[in-house]
Order: C-alpha cells, then sequence, then structure tokens
C-alpha cells in the first residue's frame, strides 16, 4: 500500500539566481504524490531570475535578498526561512556562498546540485574545464553543503559520456537533463524512499 505524506510534506525552500529549470524540476516532483517535499519558498539574491516567474505561476512564495551587505541579508534570510517553518534548503544554481554561519544553523539540511562529478571540477566553467582535460565522462551530483565549496557528502551523481564532437554547450544541456532527474532521486534517497 502506498504511504501518503500528504499534509506532512518537509517545507522546502529553493535558492535560484537565474533561470531555474532545477527548480521547476523540483516544483513538478514537488506535486506528485511520492515527494516527501513541498516547495513553499524560493529565495532568491536576483531580482530578474527567470526562475521567478516559474514560482509565480504556482503561486509559490518569493524573497529577494540583495547579498551585498551579507552579513546583515543572511540574518533576515534566517528569519524569513524560520517564518515559514522551512526544513530542507535546495540550492538549484544558487551563485551566491552561504557563511559559515549560516550553514551551521541548517546542517545537514542543505543541499546542492553541482553539474560535475564530484570531487572533480568545483567551482565554475565545470563543462569547459572537462572539455580542456579531454575527460570522457562528466556529469552531475547532489550533494550537502558544508563550509568548504562543493565538497560536503555526496548523495548522488549521474555520469554522462563526453562525444567526440561535444562542445561546453552540448555538454551543458545534456548534463542539464540529467540534474532535472537527478535532484529529485537525491531527496528520496535522503529521505530514505
Ligand atoms: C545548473 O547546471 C546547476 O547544476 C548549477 O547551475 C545551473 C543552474 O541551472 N549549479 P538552472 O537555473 O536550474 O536552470
Amino acid at each position: 500500500m502506498a504511504i501518503s505524506i500528504g499534509l506532512n510534506k518537509v517545507k522546502t525552500a529553493v535558492f535560484i539566481s537565474g533561470t531555474g529549470s532545477n527548480l521547476k524540476s523540483l516544483i513538478k516532483f514537488s506535486k506528485t504524490e511520492k515527494s516527501p517535499i513541498s516547495v513553499s519558498l524560493i529565495i532568491s539574491d536576483n531580482p530578474k531570475a527567470k526562475g521567478l516567474i516559474y514560482g509565480k505561476k504556482f503561486k509559490i512564495k518569493n524573497k529577494v535578498f540583495k547579498f551585498e551587505n551579507s552579513g546583515l541579508i543572511e540574518n533576515q534570510l534566517i528569519n524569513t526561512l524560520k517564518k515559514n517553518q522551512i526544513k530542507l534548503i535546495c540550492l538549484a544554481g544558487f551563485m551566491r556562498i552561504l557563511s559559515r554561519n549560516f550553514i551551521k544553523k541548517f546542517k545537514g539540511k542543505i543541499i546542492n546540485i553541482h553539474p560535475s562529478l564530484l570531487p572533480k571540477y568545483k567551482g565554475l566553467d565545470t563543462h569547459q574545464r572537462a572539455l580542456d582535460n579531454n575527460e570522457k565522462y562528466s556529469g552531475c551530483t547532489v550533494h550537502f553543503v558544508n563550509a568548504k565549496l562543493d565538497s560536503g557528502k555526496i548523495i548522488l551523481q549521474k555520469k554522462v559520456r563526453i562525444k567526440k564532437k561535444e562542445t561546453k554547450n552540448s555538454l551543458g544541456k545534456k548534463i542539464l537533463l540529467q540534474e532535472h532527474k537527478l535532484y529529485p532521486k537525491a531527496i528520496l534517497k535522503i529521505f530514505n524512499l
């Protein structure tokens, strides 16, 4: 018999900075019966992030924070997350580095998706770096967030083959498609589902 998680879905915030295609896949997933989470808040550091439009379609609350004065802003952010009873944070193309203090406050409750097979290619421009090194494979990783950039415990990875004529763009598209499948799977895994 299927167990319905129903009203007890874990309130989740998705942090974005841009397109929000992973946000979109997480929202879709959260609407399914098997999902243990509901996306109830979207946080962006960028008022022009396209993902905000998608969130609005689904009437999901959003908040934009200007991270320039980051200490102060992070306190406001923590208050917002608490007020909204957020128990899981999914970083999805969020381009800011969260402080040690913030990460400590939500220890074990922040996860991120990264477009490489970590621990290879932490940081930016992962696809070009993989191509420059003539890698045969690249992929994506969902991991817990700790104080070191892209270094927390790995939850799940998906490998993709790099073809001979692969470009940064073709590789990026191929990996992004896999990201959309991997993030929901990783969430099921952390809930032991
Ligand atoms: C993804 O490739 C993600 O892995 C990286 O930033 C990109 C965000 O894409 N961290 P989107 O905004 O989810 O479309």
